[in-house]
């Protein structure tokens, strides 16, 4: 019998041998989830002892992780801003990068205020969920072109008690969407480069969906077609905010301005990393 602390430390040693980013914390997460605790049981009744059934289903957790899957496989959800989420290989995990985009967008829509988003790509609901749980009297639509991803983000938002208020979309990008109709376009399209997928960890190689991925030869194929899209889906005066890669700050703000876009900027993450591209629709246009 192996009590809370011990099997903790001895995953947090199978995990950093397989090359584990963060081997404390993935372990502490999958330790709660077997053992039914918390992270308090786990700092104040340390020697409380794993029934039978515990341990086993915590070797099983820690053997699929030194295989590289990712926590939200093994435990199927994963927190996102203030909501948790149901995730599925279908899906890409929601990142804490992508929260930043929270960051920027709600202090631009007091809480009572009613306005109507668009997530395009909106993959397992992280965006879209989070924000309308944040602002009681927004609407959202959900595009995505993943049959199996939109059936996650209409889990999530049962789950989340947000499906009165949030619609899901099967389509590509803006397709069907008539001009002008929205408030608020968020969009964390996939800008990863082709030839970079290959180098990137296990977990997002391997686990992840290459449609969630896969940018185009420079990683901005989405933005190409988006900037022009998302400002003739907006209404005049209406707020958009992309994610980005780090190093596409630049050409993104280009894409955007060219299409017309007014006060574009880009947004730092929490490290000091560019991450989001944020505009406007010129408040006196009319058409896209
Ligand atoms: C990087 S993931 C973002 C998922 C989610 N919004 C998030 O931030 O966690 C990109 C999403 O775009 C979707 N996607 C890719 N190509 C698309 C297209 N042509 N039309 C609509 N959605 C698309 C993918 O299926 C995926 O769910």
């Amino acid at each position: 019998m192996t009590n809370l602390v011990t099997a903790w430390k001895t995953a947090q040693a199978t995990l950093k041998a397989a090359g584990v980013d963060q081997p404390s914390i993935d372990a502490r997460l999958m330790l709660e989830a077997a053992a039914g605790a918390t992270r308090m049981d786990i700092l104040t009744d340390p020697y409380r002892e794993l029934t039978p059934d515990q341990q086993a289903t915590f070797d099983d957790f820690i053997g699929q992780r030194a295989r590289r899957k990712p926590v939200s496989h093994i435990l199927g959800r994963k927190g996102f801003w203030k909501i948790m989420l149901s995730v599925t290989p279908d899906v890409l995990t929601p990142r804490p990068d992508t929260e930043s985009i929270l960051d920027v967008v709600l202090p631009a829509f007091p809480e009572a205020m009613a306005f109507q988003m668009l997530d395009l790509g909106v993959g397992s609901g992280a965006i879209l969920l989070a924000i309308l749980a944040e602002r009681p009297a927004a609407r959202g639509l959900g595009v995505d072109s993943s049959s199996e991803a939109l059936a996650v983000a209409k889990e999530n938002a049962a789950n989340l008690d947000l499906n009165n208020r949030a619609a899901f979309l099967h389509g590509d990008w803006t397709a069907g969407l008539g001009d002008g109709q929205f408030d608020l376009v968020v969009s964390n399209p996939p800008y990863i480069p082709t030839k970079d997928i290959d180098t990137l960890d296990p977990e997002v190689r391997d686990h992840e969906p290459r449609l969630a991925l896969d940018g185009g030869a420079d990683g901005l194929d989405a933005y190409r077609l988006l900037a022009p899209e998302i400002l003739r889906v907006l209404k005049p005066g209406g707020l958009f905010a992309v994610e980005i890669g780090h190093d596409q700050s630049a050409a993104v703000e280009a894409l955007f301005r060219q299409a017309g876009a007014g006060q574009v900027r880009t947004t730092k993450d929490l490290g000091v990393r560019d991450r989001v591209v944020t505009g406007f629709k010129n408040p006196l246009e009319t058409g896209g």
